[in-house]
C-alpha cells in the first residue's frame, strides 16, 4: 500500500491550477483522514540512501529560512530534520520571518486552539508575501494531514505556496524546487505512512540535550485523539540504528538524550524478525556513556514488568516517568478507549514506585470529556491525590473532526469544564509544592541548560527528575553538571546555591 501511495505521486510540473477548491484532490496529493485510519499489513522498508539531489545542493545559497514549530517534542525534532535538510541545500537560518526567503510552519493538530494560532499567524504572513513575491511560505506537520485544513488553506490562504505532510519530510528538496517554479500551491500529503527514512541530516541546537526518535506513529486510537491519523501506523526504528545514533550523540559530548515516540511502550511490536521490546532497548542504551536518558511518552497499557526491572537499574536511566492517565474514572477511560482501568493504572504506579523508590511521575489529564459527570471528575481528583504527581499537563477536551469522540454527545457546559480545569490545577499545584518541599535543604544534581528566562543573572537547569532549578553561577557552567543545595522550594521551581561542579 505504501508503495502504491508513492507511485501515485503526481508530477507537479504537469499540474494545472484547480479551478474550484473542491477539485484540488484530482490534481494534488491531498490528505484523507479515512485513508489514514486504515492499518495495512505491509512491511515497513527502511531506507538508508537519503541524499539531496545534486542540482538542489546549492539552491539555498545566499538565502535564509525560518522554521516555526508548534506542538510536541516530536514536532520540535522534525523541525531539526527540516532545518538539517535546508542547511544541506545551502540555506542559513534566520531568527525572524522578516528577512527569510523560506518560511515553514511545522504545525500541531492536537487541539483546536493550536490550529487557531497557526491560522492567525498565516494571516499575518500575507504582508510579507506581498512585499516579497519570491518568498516561499510552507505549512507542514500534523495540520497538513487534515483534509479540512488543506481545503481551508486553499480557499482562504492563497499566500501559502507549499503544504507537505508528516510522511513527506524527506521530499522537502524536491517540493521546495516545485514550489519555486510552480505558480500554483504545491501539495504533497501522503495519508498512508511512508517507510522509515534514516540518515536525514539533523540540526540539533547546541550539544547538551538531544532528541532521538525510536518509533513513529500510533495504533492506539484513543477516541479523542487525532495523532493516529496524522502520524500513521506504529513503525519502530531498528535497534541498531537507534543505538548508533545515541552512541554518536555521546561521542559528540551530549549530556542528556530524550527518546521519542507517541507510544514508546509499543516499541518493537511491529518487528516480525526479532523479539525485541522497549525494555530491551533501554537495557542496551543504559550501557552507553551518556549521563542521562529520558523517554516520552508512555502508554500505561503496554508498560511491562521487564521495562520496570530495567528502569530500576538506574544509572543513566533517570527516575522520572511521564505516564499519561487522561482520567481517573474507569467509565471515562472506557469511552476514551484507553484500554485500562483506574485499578490497573494504580497497580502499575504501585509497581513502579516499589521498584524505583524516588521516582517522579508526571501525567496528562483531559477534563470535560463528553458525558463526564461530577462524580467521574472527582475520580480524577482522587487519582491525582493518590498518585501524587510532580507535574501534569492538563487540557479541556477539544473535539477533533474525524475522531470517534467528536460525534459523542457532549453535555458538559464549557463553564463546568473550565471550573474543573481550574480546580484540578489547584490540586496539582498544592501537591507539586508538597513534593518540592521534600527537596528543601537537599543537594541535587542539576544539568545547567542556560540563563533563566526571566533573569539573565540567574542560571537554570534540571534535576534527574526534570525539576527546574534556578541558582546564581558563572555562565561557563552552562552545559555542565553541578550539585545544588535547594534553599527554597516553590510550586514549579526550586531555588538553590551552587555546591560544586560534578565530573561525569
Ligand atoms: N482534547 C484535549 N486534549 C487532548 N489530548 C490529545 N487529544 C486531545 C483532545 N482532543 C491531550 C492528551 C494527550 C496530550 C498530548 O494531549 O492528554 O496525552
Ligand atoms: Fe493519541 Fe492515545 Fe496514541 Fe497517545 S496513545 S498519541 S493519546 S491515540
Amino acid at each position: 500500500m505504501m508503495k502504491e501511495t508513492k507511485e501515485a505521486t503526481v508530477d507537479l510540473k504537469s499540474v494545472k491550477s484547480p479551478k474550484k477548491t473542491e477539485d484540488y484532490a484530482k490534481y494534488f496529493q491531498a490528505p484523507s483522514l479515512k485513508d489514514a485510519k486504515k492499518r495495512g499489513k505491509e512491511e515497513i522498508l527502511v531506507h538508508y540512501d537519503f541524499n539531496i539531489p545534486e542540482d538542489m545542493q546549492n539552491i539555498g545559497k545566499g538565502k535564509r529560512y525560518h522554521v516555526r514549530t508548534y506542538g510536541c517534542q516530536m514536532n520540535e525534532h522534525d523541525s531539526e530534520t527540516i532545518s538539517g535538510i535546508l542547511q544541506a541545500m545551502g540555506y542559513t537560518s534566520s531568527d525572524s520571518v522578516e528577512d527569510a526567503d523560506v518560511i515553514l510552519f511545522n504545525t500541531c493538530a492536537i487541539r483546536e486552539n493550536a490550529e487557531d494560532k497557526v491560522f492567525g499567524e498565516l494571516g499575518h504572513m500575507k504582508r510579507l508575501k506581498n512585499n516579497n513575491p519570491n518568498l516561499i511560505l510552507g505549512v507542514c506537520g500534523c495540520m497538513s494531514q487534515e483534509e479540512k485544513v488543506v481545503k481551508k488553506i486553499l480557499k482562504s490562504y492563497q499566500q501559502v505556496d507549499l503544504i507537505f505532510g508528516t510522511h513527506n519530510i524527506h521530499r522537502l528538496p524536491e517540493l521546495l524546487r516545485d514550489a519555486m517554479f510552480s505558480k500554483e500551491m504545491v501539495i504533497e500529503v501522503w495519508s498512508k505512512e511512508g517507510d522509515i527514512v534514516e540518515n536525514m541530516p539533523k540540526l540539533r541546537e547546541g550539544n547538551t540535550k538531544g532528541w532521538v526518535n525510536i518509533m513513529y506513529g500510533c495504533d492506539k486510537f484513543c477516541t479523542y485523539c487525532i495523532v493516529p491519523y496524522t502520524r500513521g501506523k506504529e513503525r519502530s526504528r531498528r535497534p541498531e540504528d537507534v543505538i548508533a545514533e545515541v552512541r554518536d550523540l555521546a561521542r559528540q559530548g551530549f549530556k542528556e538524550i530524550m527518546l521519542l515516540g507517541q507510544n514508546v511502550n509499543a516499541y518493537g511490536k511491529d518487528f516480525d524478525d526479532i523479539e525485541y521490546g522497549f525494555g530491551d532497548l533501554m537495557d542496551e542504551i543504559r550501557k552507553i556513556d551518556i549521563p542521562r536518558v529520558r523517554f516520552t511518552t508512555s502508554h500505561p497499557r503496554d508498560f511491562d514488568d521487564h521495562l520496570i526491572e530495567v528502569l530500576a537499574k538506574g544509572g543513566n536511566l533517570v527516575e522520572q516517568i511521564h505516564l499519561p492517565v487522561q482520567s481517573g474514572s474507569t467509565e471515562v477511560l472506557k469511552r476514551m478507549a484507553r484500554k485500562y482501568t483506574r485499578e490497573h493504572y494504580l497497580e502499575l504506579v504501585r509497581k513502579i514506585k516499589d521498584a524505583i523508590p524516588n521516582v517522579s511521575l508526571s501525567t496528562d489529564i483531559i477534563v470535560g470529556f463528553p458525558g463526564e459527570t461530577d462524580e467521574q471528575f472527582e475520580d480524577t481528583i482522587s487519582m491525582v491525590e493518590e498518585v501524587k504527581y510532580d507535574f501534569a499537563y492538563t487540557f479541556i477536551y477539544s473535539p477533533r473532526e474525524g475522531t470517534p469522540a467528536a460525534v459523542m454527545e457532549d453535555n458538559v457546559p464549557m463553564e463546568v469544564k473550565k471550573a474543573r480545569l481550574y480546580r484540578l490545577n489547584e490540586v496539582l499545584a498544592r501537591i507539586g509544592l508538597e513534593q518540592n518541599k521534600k527537596l528543601q535543604n537537599q543537594v541535587v544534581e542539576v544539568l545547567v541548560e542556560g540563563e533563566s528566562r526571566t533573569n539573565s543573572e540567574v542560571l537554570a537547569g534540571r534535576t534527574r527528575t526534570n525539576k527546574l532549578v534556578h541558582f546564581t553561577g558563572d555562565k561557563s557552567l552552562i552545559g555542565q553538571y553541578v550539585h545544588i543545595k535547594i534553599t527554597d522550594a516553590k510550586t514549579w521551581t526550586l531555588h538553590g546555591e551552587l555546591v560544586s561542579k560534578v565530573e561525569v
